[in-house]
């Protein structure tokens, strides 16, 4: 059901769109992709004057999607509990969000949707469901570049949770080379054997940037020879979008992957949605991680047998996140205006239906801005004396983020006085704990820069001037306390000659 309330307009067909060129924005050296002036209009971050580029760990919600969000009280109903004419106006609206989803991602169906809460509960919820399915002398095979989201399910699948069961899985875990940070395809392929059920890997790392080879992977993990229950050959394949959706075209059916999780407050949405995408034959047939209301057929509770719902549905216990799943929904549509045409969207709160051909021109136009962002941003960070940026040197290889360290100086220190100068950046681990330690890093930590579309290059040349200005006058006091401890030892050494 289609329903024409006020939350629809009118929409331009696709033809009308602008070829690419059509906006010109000032100082993108003819790069000339995203029209970002029109674009940073929509946010508030641009009256306060902040410098955001934290946008790896969250987005910026515009005020479209809030004005969206305040919009819905007036059909305020919980989703397929209710006759009243809010109740039928929320559930048709929640409805049309799933089929926005399958379209921006190209997934055949809704039947290939879940709503969580964020990525990390999606790869919970894979890790649930395939339990029951695992037998004794599997294993799984990850990478030492994941977030904790993609390692701490399958640890403690492995090491806590299995164990009490008596089966015994082991995780394996894929090397990435130290210097360019990419995956060392080599080391996934001689983990990979006919006892790997399952591959999960990132889309691309929140650390080092590098965008995984998601085809090759999918064939070392297709070829594996695992038998799975269900009679299909090879291992499954689970990819960590988190840091992928937001900034490159995704085609499910393209990338052939069995699981893909993502969350939407990276991409524009407000907190608390994220996305596993899943083979529909997979949904069907494995348990569903949550049990309850709304997921069950109508009427098909018994004392002796339950029945569950047809997908999605049967996905959906409990209220969802009704409000938040919307909205999130709107954030693509959103986003392929502002690719599009930010000055007269017509995806957003119209019932256009969104063609995978507008979704790889727009999220290529994202992808390629970005991609120069980082690279106009690295070409200045690399002339910052003692600096190490990790991950690939290929923008292409990369996620518009930039994580780096500065000798002698404390990344979190080095991040806290950023942020005393308006520049937002994130210093830790980043949950990527693996590779910090992999890398030697002593403190865990480094300093990390992001992008997205409302980023210009002042913005860039901001945050690399603000590291500069903060880096040198602490590298020469470390440098000068160094040097004065270094007198006094020699003073000593002098005084017992
Ligand atoms: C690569 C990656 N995976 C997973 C996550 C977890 O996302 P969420 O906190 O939305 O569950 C993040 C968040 O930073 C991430 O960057």
């Amino acid at each position: 059901m289609t329903v024409m309330i006020e939350l629809r307009r009118s929409y331009t067909p696709v033809e009308e769109l602008p070829q690419s060129g059509d906006h010109m924005h000032s100082r993108n050296n003819g790069h000339n992709e995203l029209n970002v002036r029109e674009i940073r209009k929509h946010f508030f971050f641009r009256k306060d004057r902040r410098t955001v580029t934290n946008n790896a760990a969250t987005t910026q919600v515009p005020y479209d999607l809030l004005r969206l969000h305040a919009s819905l009280a007036k059909r305020y109903e919980n989703v397929h509990r209710g006759q009243s004419k809010p109740s039928q106006e929320i559930t048709a609206l929640l409805e049309e969000s799933y089929q926005t989803v399958a379209d921006f991602l190209n997934a055949p169906s809704i039947r290939n949707l879940v709503f969580y809460r964020n990525t990390t509960e999606a790869i919970n919820s894979v890790m649930y469901a395939l339990l029951t399915e695992f037998r004794n002398g599997d294993n799984i095979v990850t990478t030492m570049m994941e977030h904790n989201s993609n390692y701490v399910p399958w640890y403690a699948m492995c090491r806590d949770i299995l164990p009490r069961f008596g089966v015994n899985v082991e995780c394996r875990i894929v090397s990435f080379d130290q210097e360019s940070g990419e995956l060392d395809l080599d080391h996934m392929d001689r983990l990979i054997d006919s006892r790997t059920k399952l591959v999960c890997c990132t889309g691309a790392s929140n650390f080092l940037g590098y965008k995984s080879p998601i085809s090759l992977i999918r064939e070392l993990s297709r070829g594996s020879g695992y038998s799975q229950p269900n009679g299909a050959s090879g291992s499954y394949l689970l990819i960590d979008g988190a840091q992928l959706v937001p900034s490159t075209p995704v085609d499910v059916q393209q990338m052939n992957v069995d699981f893909l999780a993502f969350s939407f407050h990276k991409m524009l949405a407000p907190f608390g949605t994220g996305v596993l995408y899943a083979r529909e034959e997979l949904l069907d047939s494995l348990p569903p991680f949550l049990y309850g209301g709304d997921m069950i057929a109508e009427g098909q509770v018994h004392p002796e047998s339950v029945s569950y719902n047809k997908l999605p549905w049967k996905y959906t216990a409990g209220t969802p996140n009704i409000l938040g799943n919307i909205v999130s929904a709107q954030a693509l549509r959103l986003i392929l205006d502002f690719a599009l045409r930010p000055d007269r969207g017509s995806y957003f709160r119209s019932d256009k239906k969104i063609d995978k051909i507008a979704v790889k021109l727009a999220m290529g136009k994202v992808n390629s801005y970005l991609q120069w962002l980082t690279q106009e941003a690295m070409i200045r960070m690399v002339k910052i004396p003692g600096i190490k940026i990790y991950g690939p040197v290929e923008v292409e290889k990369r996620a518009p983020l930039i994580s780096f360290n500065i000798n002698g100086i404390n990344p979190i220190t080095l991040a806290n006085k950023l942020a005393e100068r308006g520049v937002e950046v994130r210093a830790g681990c980043h949950c990527a704990t693996l590779a910090h330690h992999y890398l030697g890093l002593d403190p865990p930590a480094s300093c990390r820069l992001s992008f997205y579309i409302y980023n210009d290059i002042e913005d860039v040349e901001r945050a690399v001037d603000a590291v500069k200005c903060v880096a040198l006058p602490i590298r020469q006091r470390t440098l000068f306390s160094y040097l004065k401890n270094y007198e006094h030892k020699l003073r000593g050494i002098r005084r017992i000659i």
